[in-house]
């Protein structure tokens, strides 16, 4: 499963860049307003960054104005893919750029049946929502189980499961057995990836018994 980190965040996107484990980044409008910076600013310092993709979101509603601001947002670097709204407007749009030979990443999903159309519409991605669903007592795991079937039974369409709103990392865990192409992740719960007590304690254990035998590697 791929990596992509959700942020905005050139501090954090490159600290977590060290270790080359990031396949893309996505952002998001309110990602983009914590940084109180332009928006073109931030997605040059981020597609320096990293050469994988970077979804840009449109903020217009209508496939007309979506499409002019896929046009500008695209001119920032040629690893910008177009984050479309899961709306009738929004699938207009995402055929068109389809056609256009745009990427897109079709965000805001939380139904099987709108990841379906997205990818009739030729979406390179398409988002599912994973916390959102289960904040309002639905399971987000479920609806990525669900699309992957579906996409599994119909070889025509292509387009990349990009498990988002991922809140921990017992979604990243559940998302990569379901199938799930990508998941995209917070640099908090990156950082949770890693972690376990057992690692912790074991490595202390291991250093006290070197630094007994007065030995260096060297
Ligand atoms: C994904 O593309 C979205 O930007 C993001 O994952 C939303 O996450 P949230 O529901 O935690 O805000």
């Amino acid at each position: 499963m791929k990596i992509y980190i959700d942020s905005s965040d050139i501090k954090e996107i490159k600290e977590i860049n060290k270790t080359q484990l990031v396949d893309g980044i996505t952002t998001n409008p309110s990602l983009i307003a914590k940084q109180n910076k332009d928006i073109k600013v931030i997605l040059k310092e981020i597609c320096k960054e990293i050469k994988g993709p970077v979804s840009a979101e449109v903020t217009a509603t209508q496939a007309k104005q979506m499409i002019e601001e896929a046009k500008v947002l695209q001119k920032i670097s040629k690893n910008i893919v177009i984050k479309l709204p899961l709306t009738f407007e929004g699938l207009k749009a995402c055929s068109h750029l389809t056609k256009k030979g745009y990427k897109t990443n079709v965000t805001l999903c939380f139904s099987v049946t709108q990841a379906l159309l997205a990818a009739k519409a030729g979406a390179t991605y398409i988002s599912p929502f994973v916390g959102r669903l289960d904040d309002i007592g639905e399971s987000g795991i479920e609806l990525i189980k669900d699309i992957r079937k579906v996409f599994d039974n119909y070889k025509d369409l292509k387009t990349k499961i990009l498990s988002a709103s991922v809140r921990n990392a017992e979604h990243v865990k559940e998302v990569a057995k379901a199938g799930s192409d990508i998941a995209t992740i917070p640099p908090k719960v990156f950082h949770e990836l890693y972690k376990h007590d057992l690692t912790d304690k074991g490595l202390k254990i291991f250093l006290e018994d070197w630094n007994k035998t007065n030995q260096k590697i060297s």
